[in-house]
Protein backbone atom coordinates (compact mmCIF):
# COMPACT_ATOMS: atom_id res chain seq x y z
CA UNK A 1 0.00 0.00 0.00
CA UNK A 2 1.45 3.51 -0.57
CA UNK A 3 1.93 5.72 2.01
CA UNK A 4 0.69 9.31 2.29
CA UNK A 5 4.02 10.84 1.32
CA UNK A 6 3.39 8.61 -2.18
CA UNK A 7 -0.18 9.78 -2.14
CA UNK A 8 0.91 13.69 -2.45
CA UNK A 9 4.11 12.70 -4.17
CA UNK A 10 1.36 11.40 -7.02
CA UNK A 11 -0.63 14.62 -6.89
CA UNK A 12 2.42 16.48 -8.37
CA UNK A 13 3.81 16.05 -11.30
CA UNK A 14 8.01 15.43 -10.66
CA UNK A 15 10.61 17.57 -13.75
CA UNK A 16 13.73 16.44 -14.08
CA UNK A 17 15.44 18.68 -16.48
CA UNK A 18 18.70 17.51 -17.40
CA UNK A 19 18.23 13.60 -17.41
CA UNK A 20 22.13 12.30 -17.30
CA UNK A 21 23.80 10.22 -14.86
CA UNK A 22 22.22 11.61 -11.69
CA UNK A 23 18.87 12.80 -13.52
CA UNK A 24 18.21 9.02 -14.29
CA UNK A 25 19.10 7.55 -10.84
CA UNK A 26 16.71 9.91 -9.75
CA UNK A 27 13.99 8.84 -12.22
CA UNK A 28 14.94 5.29 -11.86
CA UNK A 29 14.47 5.33 -8.06
CA UNK A 30 11.06 7.48 -7.98
CA UNK A 31 9.25 4.94 -10.92
CA UNK A 32 10.31 1.74 -9.06
CA UNK A 33 9.22 3.11 -5.70
CA UNK A 34 5.74 4.44 -6.79
CA UNK A 35 5.69 7.15 -9.08
CA UNK A 36 3.34 6.86 -11.86
CA UNK A 37 4.91 7.28 -15.08
CA UNK A 38 2.79 9.93 -16.44
CA UNK A 39 3.72 11.88 -13.57
CA UNK A 40 6.92 12.13 -14.16
CA UNK A 41 8.29 14.62 -17.13
CA UNK A 42 12.15 14.77 -17.83
CA UNK A 43 14.34 16.36 -20.84
CA UNK A 44 17.81 15.91 -22.01
CA UNK A 45 19.87 18.47 -24.83
CA UNK A 46 20.41 16.19 -27.50
CA UNK A 47 22.96 13.56 -26.72
CA UNK A 48 22.02 10.05 -29.14
CA UNK A 49 23.74 7.86 -26.85
CA UNK A 50 21.32 9.58 -23.41
CA UNK A 51 18.25 8.63 -26.03
CA UNK A 52 19.47 5.53 -25.93
CA UNK A 53 20.31 5.25 -21.80
CA UNK A 54 16.66 6.01 -21.69
CA UNK A 55 15.04 3.61 -24.15
CA UNK A 56 16.68 0.97 -22.14
CA UNK A 57 15.32 2.19 -19.01
CA UNK A 58 12.23 2.32 -20.77
CA UNK A 59 11.92 6.32 -19.84
CA UNK A 60 11.56 7.84 -23.28
CA UNK A 61 7.73 7.85 -23.03
CA UNK A 62 8.35 10.69 -19.99
CA UNK A 63 10.69 12.80 -22.71
CA UNK A 64 9.10 16.43 -22.99
CA UNK A 65 10.86 20.25 -23.76
CA UNK A 66 12.07 22.10 -20.90
CA UNK A 67 9.15 24.47 -20.87
CA UNK A 68 6.31 22.00 -20.59
CA UNK A 69 8.22 20.80 -17.69
CA UNK A 70 8.99 24.73 -16.23
CA UNK A 71 5.06 25.22 -16.63
CA UNK A 72 3.63 21.87 -15.76
CA UNK A 73 5.74 20.35 -13.00
CA UNK A 74 5.33 21.06 -9.50
CA UNK A 75 8.82 19.61 -8.27
CA UNK A 76 11.80 20.53 -10.80
CA UNK A 77 15.02 19.03 -10.20
CA UNK A 78 17.36 20.77 -12.79
CA UNK A 79 20.24 18.07 -13.36
CA UNK A 80 22.45 19.80 -15.69
CA UNK A 81 26.63 20.77 -15.39
CA UNK A 82 26.80 23.80 -14.19
CA UNK A 83 28.03 25.05 -16.83
CA UNK A 84 25.00 24.45 -18.94
CA UNK A 85 23.22 26.30 -16.55
CA UNK A 86 22.98 29.67 -18.66
CA UNK A 87 20.97 27.81 -21.23
CA UNK A 88 18.34 28.51 -18.92
CA UNK A 89 18.10 32.18 -18.57
CA UNK A 90 15.10 34.00 -18.04
CA UNK A 91 13.18 30.75 -18.87
CA UNK A 92 9.31 31.52 -17.95
CA UNK A 93 8.91 29.12 -14.90
CA UNK A 94 4.88 28.38 -13.07
CA UNK A 95 4.52 30.42 -10.16
CA UNK A 96 3.48 27.37 -8.66
CA UNK A 97 6.63 25.05 -9.17
CA UNK A 98 8.92 24.37 -6.59
CA UNK A 99 12.46 24.91 -8.52
CA UNK A 100 15.65 22.98 -6.60
CA UNK A 101 19.13 23.20 -8.17
CA UNK A 102 21.33 19.49 -7.70
CA UNK A 103 24.57 21.32 -9.46
CA UNK A 104 27.33 21.41 -7.22
CA UNK A 105 28.60 24.72 -6.36
CA UNK A 106 25.99 26.64 -8.39
CA UNK A 107 24.66 29.64 -5.06
CA UNK A 108 21.25 30.04 -4.65
CA UNK A 109 22.16 33.77 -4.72
CA UNK A 110 23.45 32.74 -8.76
CA UNK A 111 20.59 30.90 -9.28
CA UNK A 112 18.35 33.80 -8.64
CA UNK A 113 20.31 35.97 -11.03
CA UNK A 114 20.29 33.54 -13.73
CA UNK A 115 16.37 32.46 -13.57
CA UNK A 116 15.15 35.41 -11.59
CA UNK A 117 13.37 33.08 -8.75
CA UNK A 118 14.26 31.70 -5.37
CA UNK A 119 15.92 28.24 -5.98
CA UNK A 120 16.24 25.55 -3.30
CA UNK A 121 19.60 23.14 -3.66
CA UNK A 122 19.77 19.54 -3.26
CA UNK A 123 22.88 17.52 -3.38
CA UNK A 124 22.80 14.12 -3.61
CA UNK A 125 25.22 10.77 -3.30
CA UNK A 126 25.95 9.51 -6.56
CA UNK A 127 23.69 7.74 -8.65
CA UNK A 128 24.39 3.62 -7.84
CA UNK A 129 23.62 5.07 -4.32
CA UNK A 130 20.15 6.58 -4.95
CA UNK A 131 19.26 3.57 -6.64
CA UNK A 132 20.59 0.98 -4.01
CA UNK A 133 18.36 3.03 -1.55
CA UNK A 134 21.84 3.68 0.34
CA UNK A 135 22.06 7.21 -0.45
CA UNK A 136 22.44 10.75 1.56
CA UNK A 137 21.06 14.30 0.21
CA UNK A 138 20.92 17.67 1.87
CA UNK A 139 18.93 20.43 1.48
CA UNK A 140 18.81 24.46 1.62
CA UNK A 141 17.12 25.58 2.32
CA UNK A 142 14.61 23.14 4.28
CA UNK A 143 11.39 22.04 2.56
CA UNK A 144 8.80 19.96 3.77
CA UNK A 145 8.08 18.51 -0.21
CA UNK A 146 11.57 17.80 -0.73
CA UNK A 147 12.21 16.05 2.78
CA UNK A 148 9.01 14.03 1.47
CA UNK A 149 10.83 12.96 -1.45
CA UNK A 150 13.72 11.88 0.07
CA UNK A 151 11.46 9.65 2.14
CA UNK A 152 9.59 8.18 -0.65
CA UNK A 153 13.18 7.82 -2.58
CA UNK A 154 14.26 5.92 0.66
CA UNK A 155 17.42 8.23 0.92
CA UNK A 156 18.91 9.79 4.43
CA UNK A 157 18.49 13.47 4.78
CA UNK A 158 21.27 14.34 5.93
CA UNK A 159 20.70 18.27 7.85
CA UNK A 160 23.60 21.46 6.71
CA UNK A 161 21.60 24.17 8.03
CA UNK A 162 23.61 26.26 6.08
CA UNK A 163 24.74 26.80 2.51
CA UNK A 164 28.35 26.66 2.97
CA UNK A 165 27.79 23.50 4.68
CA UNK A 166 26.00 22.03 1.62
CA UNK A 167 29.31 22.99 -0.66
CA UNK A 168 31.05 21.01 2.33
CA UNK A 169 28.53 17.99 2.13
CA UNK A 170 28.90 17.71 -1.57
CA UNK A 171 32.85 17.38 -1.09
CA UNK A 172 31.58 14.96 1.28
CA UNK A 173 29.79 12.92 -0.81
CA UNK A 174 32.11 11.87 -2.92
CA UNK A 175 33.74 9.81 -0.58
CA UNK A 176 33.04 6.65 -1.76
CA UNK A 177 34.81 7.37 -4.77
CA UNK A 178 37.68 9.27 -2.75
CA UNK A 179 37.88 6.13 -0.90
CA UNK A 180 38.25 3.71 -3.89
CA UNK A 181 41.04 6.05 -5.22
CA UNK A 182 43.35 6.80 -2.74
CA UNK A 183 46.53 5.29 -2.29
CA UNK A 184 47.34 5.29 1.33
CA UNK A 185 44.21 3.49 2.26
CA UNK A 186 46.11 3.25 5.63
CA UNK A 187 45.90 6.54 5.99
CA UNK A 188 42.17 7.37 5.34
CA UNK A 189 41.08 7.35 9.21
CA UNK A 190 43.85 9.71 9.80
CA UNK A 191 43.34 12.53 7.59
CA UNK A 192 39.30 12.00 8.12
CA UNK A 193 40.37 12.56 12.00
CA UNK A 194 42.00 15.98 10.59
CA UNK A 195 40.20 17.57 8.46
CA UNK A 196 37.07 16.22 10.33
CA UNK A 197 38.21 18.86 13.25
CA UNK A 198 36.71 21.60 10.96
CA UNK A 199 34.29 19.92 9.27
CA UNK A 200 32.48 17.43 11.18
CA UNK A 201 30.09 16.38 8.12
CA UNK A 202 33.41 14.66 6.87
CA UNK A 203 33.58 12.37 9.69
CA UNK A 204 30.07 11.96 9.28
CA UNK A 205 30.29 11.18 5.01
CA UNK A 206 32.80 8.65 6.02
CA UNK A 207 31.34 6.16 8.51
CA UNK A 208 28.32 6.58 5.89
CA UNK A 209 31.12 5.48 2.73
CA UNK A 210 32.54 2.87 4.51
CA UNK A 211 29.35 1.31 5.13
CA UNK A 212 27.62 1.61 1.55
CA UNK A 213 30.77 0.66 -0.44
CA UNK A 214 29.81 -2.41 -2.80
CA UNK A 215 31.89 -4.76 -3.17
CA UNK A 216 33.21 -5.28 -6.83
CA UNK A 217 33.85 -8.30 -9.15
CA UNK A 218 36.84 -6.89 -10.67
CA UNK A 219 38.34 -3.42 -11.60
CA UNK A 220 36.23 -2.64 -14.54
CA UNK A 221 33.22 -2.76 -12.41
CA UNK A 222 35.30 -0.65 -9.47
CA UNK A 223 36.05 2.31 -11.96
CA UNK A 224 32.80 2.46 -13.53
CA UNK A 225 31.14 2.76 -10.45
CA UNK A 226 33.44 5.93 -9.94
CA UNK A 227 33.08 7.25 -13.19
CA UNK A 228 29.56 6.99 -12.48
CA UNK A 229 30.39 9.47 -9.72
CA UNK A 230 32.58 11.70 -12.15
CA UNK A 231 31.27 15.02 -13.30
CA UNK A 232 33.90 16.80 -15.94
CA UNK A 233 35.04 19.48 -14.01
CA UNK A 234 33.15 18.52 -10.70
CA UNK A 235 34.17 17.94 -7.58
CA UNK A 236 34.30 14.38 -7.25
CA UNK A 237 36.89 14.69 -10.61
CA UNK A 238 38.90 17.43 -8.45
CA UNK A 239 39.18 15.14 -5.47
CA UNK A 240 39.80 11.77 -7.12
CA UNK A 241 42.61 14.05 -9.30
CA UNK A 242 44.36 14.78 -6.31
CA UNK A 243 44.35 11.72 -4.65
CA UNK A 244 45.88 9.93 -8.02
CA UNK A 245 48.57 12.67 -7.58
CA UNK A 246 49.60 10.74 -4.21
CA UNK A 247 47.87 13.61 -1.82
CA UNK A 248 46.19 12.41 1.28
CA UNK A 249 42.50 12.33 1.82
CA UNK A 250 42.16 15.35 3.44
CA UNK A 251 43.80 17.90 1.19
CA UNK A 252 42.04 16.12 -1.57
CA UNK A 253 38.58 16.73 0.32
CA UNK A 254 39.49 19.97 0.67
CA UNK A 255 40.44 20.54 -2.70
CA UNK A 256 36.93 19.15 -3.28
CA UNK A 257 35.60 22.23 -1.49
CA UNK A 258 37.39 24.65 -3.37
CA UNK A 259 36.66 23.34 -6.64
CA UNK A 260 32.69 24.26 -5.54
CA UNK A 261 33.86 27.49 -4.78
CA UNK A 262 35.53 27.75 -8.35
CA UNK A 263 32.87 26.65 -10.12
CA UNK A 264 30.85 29.18 -8.70
CA UNK A 265 32.72 31.81 -9.68
CA UNK A 266 33.31 30.40 -13.46
CA UNK A 267 29.34 30.55 -13.41
CA UNK A 268 29.38 33.98 -12.29
CA UNK A 269 31.70 34.91 -15.30
CA UNK A 270 29.95 32.95 -18.34
CA UNK A 271 26.75 34.63 -16.42
CA UNK A 272 28.63 38.11 -16.86
CA UNK A 273 29.95 37.57 -20.24
CA UNK A 274 26.40 36.03 -21.25
CA UNK A 275 24.29 39.06 -20.18
CA UNK A 276 26.87 41.69 -21.39
CA UNK A 277 25.36 43.94 -22.78
CA UNK A 278 21.58 43.01 -22.69
CA UNK A 279 19.11 45.38 -19.95
CA UNK A 280 17.03 44.64 -17.14
CA UNK A 281 19.38 42.19 -15.86
CA UNK A 282 18.32 41.63 -11.99
CA UNK A 283 20.28 43.05 -9.27
CA UNK A 284 20.82 40.66 -6.17
CA UNK A 285 17.60 40.43 -4.08
CA UNK A 286 17.60 36.91 -3.28
CA UNK A 287 15.60 35.53 -0.43
CA UNK A 288 13.56 32.92 1.15
N1 LIG B 1 27.05 12.28 -11.03
C1 LIG B 1 27.02 12.46 -9.71
O1 LIG B 1 27.44 11.59 -8.93
C2 LIG B 1 26.42 13.70 -9.10
C3 LIG B 1 26.12 13.71 -7.72
C4 LIG B 1 25.58 14.87 -7.15
C5 LIG B 1 25.36 15.98 -7.95
N2 LIG B 1 25.67 15.96 -9.26
C6 LIG B 1 25.38 17.16 -10.05
O2 LIG B 1 24.44 16.76 -11.03
C7 LIG B 1 24.63 17.50 -12.21
C8 LIG B 1 24.66 16.55 -13.39
O3 LIG B 1 25.73 15.65 -13.25
P1 LIG B 1 25.75 14.32 -14.12
O4 LIG B 1 26.95 13.57 -13.69
O5 LIG B 1 24.42 13.66 -14.08
O6 LIG B 1 26.01 14.96 -15.59
P2 LIG B 1 25.56 14.37 -17.00
O7 LIG B 1 25.52 12.89 -16.96
O8 LIG B 1 26.41 15.04 -18.02
O9 LIG B 1 24.05 14.89 -17.15
C9 LIG B 1 23.70 16.19 -17.47
C10 LIG B 1 22.52 16.12 -18.41
O10 LIG B 1 22.05 17.44 -18.66
C11 LIG B 1 21.56 17.48 -20.00
N3 LIG B 1 21.44 18.88 -20.40
C12 LIG B 1 22.40 19.82 -20.58
N4 LIG B 1 21.85 21.02 -20.90
C13 LIG B 1 20.51 20.84 -20.93
C14 LIG B 1 19.40 21.67 -21.19
N5 LIG B 1 19.54 22.97 -21.49
N6 LIG B 1 18.17 21.15 -21.13
C15 LIG B 1 17.99 19.83 -20.81
N7 LIG B 1 19.00 18.98 -20.55
C16 LIG B 1 20.24 19.47 -20.60
C17 LIG B 1 22.56 16.67 -20.78
O11 LIG B 1 21.96 16.24 -21.97
P3 LIG B 1 22.79 15.42 -23.10
O12 LIG B 1 23.01 14.06 -22.47
O13 LIG B 1 21.88 15.39 -24.25
O14 LIG B 1 24.06 16.18 -23.30
C18 LIG B 1 22.84 15.53 -19.79
O15 LIG B 1 21.97 14.46 -20.03
C19 LIG B 1 25.91 18.31 -12.04
O16 LIG B 1 25.56 19.64 -11.85
C20 LIG B 1 26.56 17.74 -10.80
O17 LIG B 1 27.17 18.76 -10.03
C21 LIG B 1 26.17 14.83 -9.86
Amino acid sequence: MLSNDWIMLNNLKIGIVGCGHLGQAIAHSLIDRGLERQNLLISYRDNPRTYEMLNAQGLTSCLSTNQEIFQEAGIILITIKPQDITGLINFPISEKALVVSCMAGVSAELLYQILGINVYRMMFSGPDTIVSEKGVAAMYPEHEHLKMLLRCMNLTYIKTITEDNLDVFTAGVCMPAAILTTKNPGQQQEAIDKIGKEYPLFSELYLWAIKILPCFQNNIEKEDYVARMITKGGITEAITNSLMEGEPLDIALQKGINQTQEISKGIQQSLTNHLHGMSGIKTISWRY
